[in-house]
Formats: structure tokens, sequence, C-alpha cells
């Protein structure tokens, strides 16, 4: 009898390891099938944005990471991800702090036709680029962070969600809601021909700014870690090599898209407001990007207001940095026939 239990007990062991190895078994092939789709959106229980519903009801998993990339990027790809291999982005900035409107906006960096004018000849590295050196060029910069692989997860995603946005926001010919193709980047504007008066921006940046970004421009974050208003200046913010950080640029984006709510339509800020408050914000200090004497190996390049150099002009990096850039121009001109407009 008590052999008999003993055996029996045996054979119930055998059977129960048996089990619980078929039942190993299946989770690892889950766990392995489940591996290149690692990404789990992040739970929405109400869209904010009929943009953010449409992309939801793709039920394309790389779109919804893609667009996720784009809004969440400090949540998805930064400081504030779990997953510390997934940090990229080097400050708590999301792509559409700059690219407004979820990246949909006239004038205001939209990227929804952007896919159309790459890849384009870049005169930073002086090549041609793609898309993905673009958008390394931004998370490397604006970003202040590391490149992604061509291959990885989160490229690919973006990608992938620029081409449907690029569908998404053009087919409705005529849809005054997103940018189109001639209202790219920034809109130029009329810059005063005369050096930046801090002291002016100084006063407009208390008029018109400080309510939202903070009277140490360091903006508001919400409980989350994630910026309502996002910072100017300091280590949470877009380094020295950013685009931004041109005063020429600055103004543009702060003419037609500040204080938030403006559009290219109805700016409130006069081009003198605009100049002097972008060049207050520059001086101020943030992240220094290493190796910035490499940008632009064909110096004749340099757009006018890149604030380091070298130069291939006789001008200080002071009068590159708050103007006048009247004579910047005008030598340009004359020397090389080049036209400068930023
Ligand atoms: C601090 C502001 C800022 C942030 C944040 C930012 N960018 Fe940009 N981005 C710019 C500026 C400025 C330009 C150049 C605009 C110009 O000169 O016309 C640009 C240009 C681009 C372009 C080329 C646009 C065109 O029309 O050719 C792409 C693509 C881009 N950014 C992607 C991204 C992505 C993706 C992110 C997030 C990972 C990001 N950017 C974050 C400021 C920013
Ligand atoms: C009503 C609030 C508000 C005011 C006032 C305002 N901003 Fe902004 N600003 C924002 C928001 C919000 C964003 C990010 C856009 C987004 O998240 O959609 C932003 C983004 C920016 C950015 C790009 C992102 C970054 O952190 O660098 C700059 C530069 C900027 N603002 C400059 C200014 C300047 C200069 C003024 C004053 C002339 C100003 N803003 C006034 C709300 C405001």
């Amino acid at each position: 009898m008590q052999q008999q239990i003993k055996k029996l007990a045996q054979n119930l062991l055998v059977i129960l390891l048996a089990y619980v190895g078929v039942v190993v078994l299946v989770f690892i092939g889950l766990f392995n099938a489940a591996a290149p789709e690692k990404y789990v959106p992040i739970p929405v229980t109400e869209y904010q944005t009929d943009l953010q519903a449409a992309v939801y009801a793709t039920q394309d998993r790389s779109l919804q990471l893609g667009y996720e990339v784009l809004v969440n990027t400090s949540k998805v790809i930064g400081p504030l991800v779990a997953d510390a291999t997934k940090r990229t982005t080097g400050n708590n900035l999301e792509c559409i702090s700059c690219h407004l409107n979820e990246g949909t906006k006239a004038f205001g960096i939209p990227l929804n036709t952007v896919l159309d004018r790459f890849p384009q000849f870049r005169g930073r590295e002086n090549k041609i680029g793609t898309i993905e050196d673009r958008i390394n060029g931004c998370l490397t910069r604006s970003m202040n962070g590391k490149p992604l692989e061509v291959n990885a997860q989160e490229m690919k995603a973006l990608v992938a969600f620029l081409g449907w946005l690029n569908k998404e926001t053009t087919k409705d010919v005529g849809n005054e809601l997103y940018a189109t193709a001639m209202e790219k980047g920034l809109k130029p504007m009329e810059w005063p021909n005369r050096p930046a008066d801090l002291s002016h921006g100084a006063q407009v940046f208390e008029q018109q700014c400080v309510l939202c970004h903070q009277k140490n421009g360091q903006g508001i974050k919400e409980t989350g870690g994630q910026y309502l208003y996002p910072p100017l200046w300091g280590n949470d913010t877009y380094n020295n090599g950013a685009g931004m950080t041109r005063l020429l640029t600055a103004a543009s984006f702060i003419k037609y898209n500040m204080p938030f709510g403006v559009s290219h339509e109805n700016p409130t800020l006069t081009d003198n407001e605009a100049y002097d408050v972008a060049a207050y914000m520059n001086q101020q200090q943030r992240p220094e990007k290493a190796a910035l004497s490499a940008d632009f190996p064909d110096r004749l390049k340099k757009p006018m207001s890149t604030p380091y150099g070298p130069y291939s002009d006789p001008f200080s990096a002071e009068q590159h940095q708050l103007g006048p850039f009247g004579p910047i121009a005008d030598y340009y001109k004359k020397e090389f026939g080049i036209i400068k407009t930023k």
C-alpha cells in the first residue's frame, strides 16, 4: 500500500512537472513572439485631439508609437521613461514643444509635409541628408540627447507616422487647420538692422513671457514630470548647437508663434520685440554641445546668426549673436554672391 502511494505520488509529480514545463514553454514562446512588438501604447481613455483619435483609430501600433514619440517624447524616449536603455533625449522637452500643434501648425515648424522635402542637402554636415539624419539633428541639439539608429523601433515608427500624417493632413485639400507645403519651417521676418537691445528684450520677456515660462525661464512642470510650459534656458532645454539658438530663427519662431496661441496671420509682437526678446533668451545659460566647430565644413553655408565660430567673414561672434546682420548679409553678397536670409 505504502509502496503504491509512493508510486502514485511519483507519477503525479512527473505529471505536474511536465505540466509546469509545458506552461513555461508556452510562456517563453509567447514572450518571444511578443518581443518585436514590445511597445504597449500609453492607455488613452479620452482623446485630446482629433489627430490623436485618428491615429489610435488606425490600430497600427507603429503609427501610435510614432505619434507618442512626437508628443510624449520625454515619456517614451526621454528622461521619464522607466527603461533606461530607451533614454535618448537629454532634456524633458517634447518634439511638439517647438513643432507646434502636434507638428501641423503653419510656420510653427510643421512636420506634416516634411517627408516631401527629404532627402535634402544639409549645410551643417555639407552632404545630402535623410529624414533620419534630420531627426537625429534635433535629437542631439534641440533635445540635447543621443541619435537614434535608423533601424530603432522608435525611429521607424516616427518616420512611418510622418508618412501617415502627410496623407492624413493633405487629403482634404484646403483643410485650413493643417500647414501646407508652402507654410513649412518658419515665416521669414523683417529683422531690424541694428544690434539687439538686451534690456528691451528683458522688458518684453517680463511683459509677454513670464506668465507661462516664469521669471527664471524654467517653465512649469505638471505632476507627471512633463512640462505644461517648457523651459527656455538652463539645463533642461535645447543646447547651444540647436537651430533655436540662432537669433534670426528664434525671432521668427517667437514673432509668429508666441505668446502661445498667436498665428502667423495675427502676430501680437512687433519685429523689434521679437528680435530683442529672442536675443535676451539666447544669451542665457544652456547645455553645451561638444565639437561645434566641426559644423558647417563649408563655412560659406553657415547661417549668419549661428552663435559659434569659426566664420568665413571678419565679423565678431558677438555680431553674429546680436546683429546688426545687414553688414554681414552685404558682405556675403559682395564677396561671394551669396544671399543670406538667416
Ligand atoms: C527647441 C525646439 C525644437 C525641438 C524640441 C525639436 N525641434 Fe525639430 N526643428 C527645430 C528647428 C528650429 C528646426 C529648423 C527650422 C528652420 O530653420 O526652418 C527644426 C527642424 C526639424 C525638421 C526638419 C523640418 C523641415 O521642414 O525641414 C525635422 C524633421 C525635425 N525638426 C524633427 C524633430 C523631432 C522628431 C523632434 C523631437 C525628437 C524635434 N524636431 C524637436 C526645433 C526643434
Ligand atoms: C500662454 C502661455 C505662453 C506664453 C505667454 C508664452 N509661451 Fe512660449 N510656449 C508656450 C507653450 C505651451 C510652449 C510649448 C508648445 C506646446 O507644448 O504645444 C511654448 C514654447 C516656446 C518655445 C519653444 C520651446 C522651448 O522651451 O524653447 C520658445 C522658444 C518660447 N515658447 C518662447 C516664448 C517667448 C519668448 C515668449 C514671450 C514673448 C513666450 N514663449 C510666451 C506657452 C507660452
